[in-house]
């Protein structure tokens, strides 16, 4: 008996479409980390509240989703799809023992519920916020603010838009505030 599951496993493995493989994850960015200036000015300009829930799609090395919980008093929730990265922000999340308030949630960051954030940040590719744009419509809270890190949302009219003109290390930054 055991041995004719087996084999009927095996047999549906082999058959396309009939085992499901897990589903392909999209990489929507590279790993490219946002300066600490502008991480400050991202959460400044989408008005983060203490207590509020906020979240980073692609959270890298959990930067933001640090200072969010650290200095901002948020309870902040990163993605990221990279297991080395999620691993790293985790460790640095418990050494600070910011546990309480910050976590990374080691995923794709298409596949969450962001129904309860106020606050959502992104740094990723055009591609991916055009990906992103019908899920966060259906998903967010009426109020809730999207701040975009140099790439803007098609079809949404930012509220705000912020330039830092040189961040240290003579690059220039634009940052969107949009609200559902
Ligand atoms: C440009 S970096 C931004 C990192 C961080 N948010 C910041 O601003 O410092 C984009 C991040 O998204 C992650 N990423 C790419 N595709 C992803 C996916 N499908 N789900 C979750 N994370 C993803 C990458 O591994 C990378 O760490």
């Amino acid at each position: 008996m055991k041995k004719l599951s087996l084999i009927a496993l095996t047999l549906l493995a082999a058959l396309p479409g009939v085992a499901q493989s897990p589903p392909k994850v999209e990489k929507l960015a590279p790993y490219y980390p946002t300066p600490e200036i502008v991480v400050d000015k991202m959460l400044q300009l989408g008005g983060l509240k203490r207590g509020e829930k906020m979240f980073d799609l692609g959270s890298g090395d959990g930067r933001i989703v640090i200072m969010a919980a650290q200095k901002f008093g948020a309870l902040a929730t990163g993605v990221e799809i990279d297991h080395d990265l999620w691993k790293q922000s985790s460790e640095k999340i418990r050494s600070l023992g910011l546990e309480k308030t910050a976590k990374i949630i080691n995923g794709d960051a298409y596949a969450q519920n962001y129904s309860s954030a106020d606050v959502v940040t992104v740094y990723l590719l055009p591609h991916a916020n055009d990906k992103m744009r019908p899920m966060l419509e259906k998903q967010l809270k009426k109020g809730a603010r999207i701040v975009s890190h140099d790439f803007e949302f098609k079809d949404w009219k930012p509220e705000k838009t912020e330039t830092i003109d040189d961040d240290g290390e003579g690059r220039s930054h634009t940052l969107y505030l949009y609200r559902r």
